[in-house]
């Protein structure tokens, strides 16, 4: 046989010239066949850019350190089109031989298919990710991650004067994938640095939701006052799993004894906090499929005994228990205290999908008893009467006895198609949780906005003292610098009117209509006509609060970022949170009422200081 040239050896066989693919030379693609390629990557820059396209598979991408499996990420690489590009970090793998193996779908007929891939030409390394806020429907003042996916906020603990909140976050993409504890910490719960990942996946699972204490007298051994967190390691199964800080919570050192809890049955999102009555450390463990939650103890944050269950039969049971939280608070205008236990669930939201309930009763350390209504029923309470809050717990350790909350602004029903692109979702506003007295004789909890927001205030763009509102409604200008955000506050009496109705609307004929029905004592928000619905049939919709009794009147803090409106009513006695994407921002509040006048007093607008 004539002895042909090396070239055409590899030509025959059908292989590619091995090249680097990109203008900086530090990506070679090499295709293996119709569903594997290696990616040989020189780590010199900080970030390898991995181009998205969402409505592909994921693809398995294995990252391979000097032969070694590091890690495998699951991104879904584009295929006809960019999206947008995720980074991923290099910095650790400086030095080191890098080489991506990834699996892709097996929906390709031949390897010259495979390379024709949007992601194998536009894959490449840089020094710099832009995280420059450009989406129409980013938050401005709502803290969001910086890219990629968030859900839960989790573990959130308070130290040494920062807030810190962790978040479940997909670092690889806009949909829910590679769950990782994000981190993000701030001084005044309105301004947030981000930080790198807290908690990544290893070995046990993707990292689920959690919880942190400080452990001041070192009870668990990891060091005074160490950060110590509790989260779930999610695989084929759910297992709880230690870990621990000693810088300030940046970054967290994997307990080698994992996992602390196992059971026979899935279980997640454990919740710690020192019982100051018992002196031993108490967890709550949501057993999500069994509609309950598991009620542990334990003297060193190590070694947890499980004394009770609580929440069988009780409550909303539609949807999986996620989420718990349980703490003491006192009770307003008496010198009671109370404890109350917070049950997120999913779907069984009273406007459909994800909802917050929450119990009141008292805790004794070892067991939960709710309170009941005069006929022995244990009465169903939300957090929140909007179809956007959810996974809403509290921070720990915070100062001056408060209890604070946030919940994540979104609902598992249509979270992963809401028309934004390089980040998806964003939390709620900080809450602050106290406890009143309802007319029905049982408690309740309110939530009203975090004092360190007044700071976002702006121009006071309107003030009117009072005036009336008939039929045909007044109109005031809303505030239109940064893109419309703001703060509206007014008390509406209303009289005689039968209805009252608060519209925001804009030239393009999108509104969000607002009333309050004082017979019913209700408050409802209609985002039906607000803007893009048609992204999900769940979307459209008109969700409905009790609007608590204030002597009839209703007073109102309303705010508007780029894509949600949170109301809080009568101080907080009731919030409500819910997503609009009008298509330009709303300019006009209108003012309207039915069957009467209605006297609307202390109306004031504000625009906002946008944060991000
Ligand atoms: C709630 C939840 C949690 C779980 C996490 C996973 O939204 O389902 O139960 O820990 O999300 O991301």
């Amino acid at each position: 046989m004539k002895k042909l040239p090396m070239f055409a050896l590899l030509l025959a066989a059908g292989a590619t010239a091995a090249a680097a693919n990109d203008s900086t030379g530090n990506v070679t693609v090499e295709h293996l066949g119709t569903n594997n390629t290696l990616v040989r990557i020189k780590p010199d820059n900080r970030f390898l850019i991995l181009p998205v396209q969402e409505s592909n598979e994921d693809a398995a991408v294995n990252v391979l350190v000097d032969g070694k499996l590091d890690r495998t990420i699951y991104v879904r690489l584009a295929k006809t089109r960019v999206d947008y590009n995720v980074p991923f970090d290099l910095t650790p793998y400086k030095g080191h031989d890098v080489i991506l193996n990834i699996i892709t779908s097996q929906n390709r007929s031949s390897v010259r298919e495979a390379r024709e891939d949007a992601f194998w030409k536009n894959i490449t390394t840089s020094d710099t990710f832009d995280t420059t806020n450009r989406e129409t429907y980013r938050p401005s003042f709502h803290h969001t991650p910086l890219y990629g996916w968030m859900n839960d906020p989790n573990g959130m603990v308070y130290k040494d004067g920062l807030w810190h909140l962790y978040y479940q976050w997909n670092p690889y993409g806009s949909k829910w994938q590679n769950m990782t504890w994000g981190h993000s910490s701030s001084s005044d719960l309105i301004h947030w640095n981000h930080h790198q990942a807290a908690i990544e996946p290893n070995g046990l699972g993707t990292v689920f939701s959690g919880s942190c204490v400080l452990d001041p007298a070192n009870s668990a051994g990891f060091g005074e006052n160490a950060i110590v967190a509790l989260y779930t390691s999610a695989a084929t199964s759910q297992i709880q799993s230690l870990a621990h800080s000693s810088d300030n919570g940046n970054t967290f050192e994997i307990y080698p004894g994992n996992p602390v809890i196992t059971l026979e049955s899935e279980a997640r999102d454990p919740n710690m906090f020192l019982n100051k009555e018992t002196n031993e450390w108490n967890l709550l463990l949501a057993h999500a499929l069994d509609h309950e939650m598991l009620i542990f103890s334990s003297p060193d944050l190590r070694n947890w005994t499980l004394k009770s269950a609580f929440g069988k039969g009780l409550g909303a049971q539609d949807g999986v228990w996620e989420c718990p939280d349980l703490f003491k608070l006192p009770v307003e205008g008496s010198d009671m205290e109370k404890w109350m236990l917070i049950c997120n669930i999913n779907p069984g939201g009273p406007f459909g999908g994800s909802g917050t309930q929450y119990f009141i009763g008292d805790f004794d350390g070892t067991t939960f008893t709710p309170d009941t209504d005069a006929d022995g029923n244990v009465v169903t309470k939300w957090m929140d009467y909007g179809k956007d809050n959810y996974a809403t717990v509290s921070w720990s350790d915070a100062p001056d006895s408060r209890r604070t909350v946030i919940g994540w602004m979104s609902n598992w029903q249509y979270a992963a198609e809401v028309p934004t692109s390089q980040f998806r979702s964003a939390n709620t506003l900080p809450r602050e949780v106290g406890l009143f007295k309802g007319d029905d004789g049982q408690i309740y909890a309110s939530s009203s906005p975090s004092p360190e927001l007044v700071a976002l205030r702006g121009r006071t763009t309107l003030k009117k003292k009072s005036y009336t509102a008939g039929k045909s409604g007044k109109s005031f200008p809303l505030p239109t610098e940064n893109g419309g955000i703001c703060e509206l506050l007014l008390t509406i009496d209303p009289r005689k009117a039968s209805d009252v109705t608060l519209t925001l609307s804009n030239a393009a004929g999108n509104k969000t209509v607002m009333t309050y029905n004082p017979a019913a004592a209700t408050f409802s928000f209609d985002r039906r006509e607000s803007g893009l619905t048609d992204f999900s049939q769940d979307f459209p919709a008109v969700t409905t609060a009790p609007a608590f009794n204030n002597g009839g009147k209703l007073s109102l803090r309303i705010f508007i970022d780029k894509s949600s409106i949170e109301v809080f009513g009568n101080d907080g006695k009731f919030a409500m949170t819910n997503l609009v994407f009008p298509t330009t921002p709303y300019t006009t509040l209108t003012v309207a009422a039915n069957g009467g006048n209605a006297r609307i007093e202390n109306q004031t607008f504000y625009s906002l200081t946008p944060v991000q």
